[in-house]
């Protein structure tokens, strides 16, 4: 019998038990993007006067930002949307007016939510401590605490200035800065463009890998002048003039691409499947994951329906962000090898993906996956455990991953060390393992995606 034992109301549960499916058939729509989300929030709260998002992600992160712009002084108002999504109205005095809280900024699991207010705190007159759930508390801030300390902020934090909580006092104006971001990040580039927004001078990033771009065309469609220059290597150089003033608008949020990955690799790798995925954010910087899976063999049809151009501040907006339609069949799938550059350019879809490759033909190697130990769990030792456990054959060698396809997955105990891209990508897997699949901790999958195992469920023929 295929069943799927969702968490029940009231306190989670503490695993869910997957069964295989017969087929996966039907049409999702997917949550907001969580990386636009919290972005379109921040700078509501940056521009004087009405803001509306709409079609914003509802997951506990983006949730943890609305409570932040609200804490710093904007009136947030948060309204039925769109399938999971909702909308937003923000309502802000402009940073001019924004007041120091009086208790701790709470990131609650939200790394994206900490590292860019912390960009954002650097150019307030005021001091306010940012801080959130215990794995936000293990994850690195010397990252962000040292180019906004050389734009002439104070930032401190635990153990050395290494991990949250962080106090953040601000400076006006700040200085600013040439900085080469050691790893790739786009919430380090984005912390510094947002704090170059309050700089004396023109702030430049260079990138060496190009990262997710969100910051920089949602500044861009605000009225904020921000050039991206490519460097002639594999990656950038963003550069943002100071002392602009960020416009209140209208903006539509598309859906979230790390969403769509579980279903894409869902799909491709189970037999009889059929899955239409409505309204999927395509951005250059985000949609790796699909032609990577393209690359491996899958079968997705893709059919844009925006060119993402321009944005309207008087109706509903988007903020040039590029959408599409994908239809996504069962396929046969061969190994591949994914590279540093792209290992960034999908970091959120390597779980998901090191899934995939346990399904495809050969062996495939991700290398330069070691970013993956500072997520909200250590992927690379999740991810290894939990396939392992269903019976696929997965090593770690030191960044590397290496995994020898095809594998015959049977159902067994996988922990989402209370992280929501374990817990979804093991679930996915059980629809294709033998026997009972049990997923530990599963209200992780919450984080971005809250209404996962209801379409989980919707989808299963
Ligand atoms: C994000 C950037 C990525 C990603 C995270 C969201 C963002 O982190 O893993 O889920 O919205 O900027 P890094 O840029 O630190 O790798």
């Amino acid at each position: 019998m295929d069943v799927l034992a969702a968490p029940p109301g009231g306190a989670p549960a503490a695993s869910v038990t997957v069964l295989p499916a017969a087929q996966l058939r039907g049409e999702l729509r997917l949550p907001g993007d969580k990386s636009i989300s919290h972005r379109a929030l921040m700078l509501a709260l940056l521009a004087e006067g009405e803001s509306r998002i709409r079609d914003a992600g509802d997951g506990a992160d983006v949730r943890s930002t609305a409570g932040v712009v609200a804490a710093l002084g904007a009136a947030v108002e948060r309204l039925p949307g769109n399938g999971g999504s909702v909308d937003y109205r923000v309502v802000s005095p402009g940073d001019e007016a924004l007041r120091a809280p009086a208790v701790a900024l709470d990131c609650g699991n939200s790394g994206t939510s900490l590292r860019l207010f912390a960009g954002i705190l650097a150019g307030l007159p005021l001091t306010a401590v940012l801080d959130g759930d215990a794995s936000l508390r293990g994850r690195p801030v010397a990252r962000i605490i040292e180019p906004l300390r050389a734009m002439g902020a104070t930032l401190e934090a635990r153990d050395h200035d290494s991990h949250p909580p962080v106090t953040v006092t601000g400076r006006r104006p700040l200085r600013p800065i040439d900085w080469t971001t050691p790893v790739p990040s786009a919430q380090v580039k984005s912390a510094i463009l947002l704090a170059g927004l309050r700089a004396g001078g023109t702030t430049r990033v260079h990138e060496r890998v190009a990262t997710r771009d969100h910051s920089e065309r949602m500044l861009r469609a605000r009225g904020v002048a921000v050039r991206s220059l490519p460097d002639g290597a594999g990656g950038a150089v963003i550069e943002i003039d100071g002392g602009t003033t960020v416009q209140a608008m209208e903006q539509r949020v598309p859906g979230d691409p790390s969403a769509a990955a579980f279903w894409l690799v869902a799909a491709a790798v189970h037999p009889d499947a059929e899955l239409g995925i409505r309204n999927v954010g395509v951005n250059p910087t985000r949609r790796a994951v699909i032609d990577l899976l393209a690359r491996m063999g899958a079968d997705i049809e893709e059919r844009s329906t925006t060119q993402g151009v321009g944005h309207d501040r008087d109706g509903p907006g988007d903020v040039g962000e590029p959408v599409a339609d994908l239809v996504v069949r069962s396929s046969s799938l061969e190994a591949v090898d994914i590279g540093p550059a792209e290992v960034a350019a999908a970091i959120d879809e390597i779980p998901v993906l090191c899934l995939a490759a346990t399904q495809a033909r050969g062996r495939t190697t991700i290398r330069g996956a070691g970013e993956l130990r500072h997520k909200e769990s250590d992927r690379l030792a999740g991810i290894a455990a939990g396939l392992r456990a269903l019976g696929a054959r997965i090593e770690i060698d030191g960044d590397d991953i290496t995994i020898d396809g095809p594998a015959r997955l049977t159902g067994a105990p996988t922990d989402s060390l209370d992280d929501h891209r374990l817990a979804m990508t093991f679930a996915i897997a059980g629809l294709i393992a033998a026997g009972r699949t049990n997923v530990g901790r599963p209200a992780s999958a919450a984080i971005s995606y809250p209404g996962f195992f209801s379409d989980l469920e919707r989808i299963r023929a």
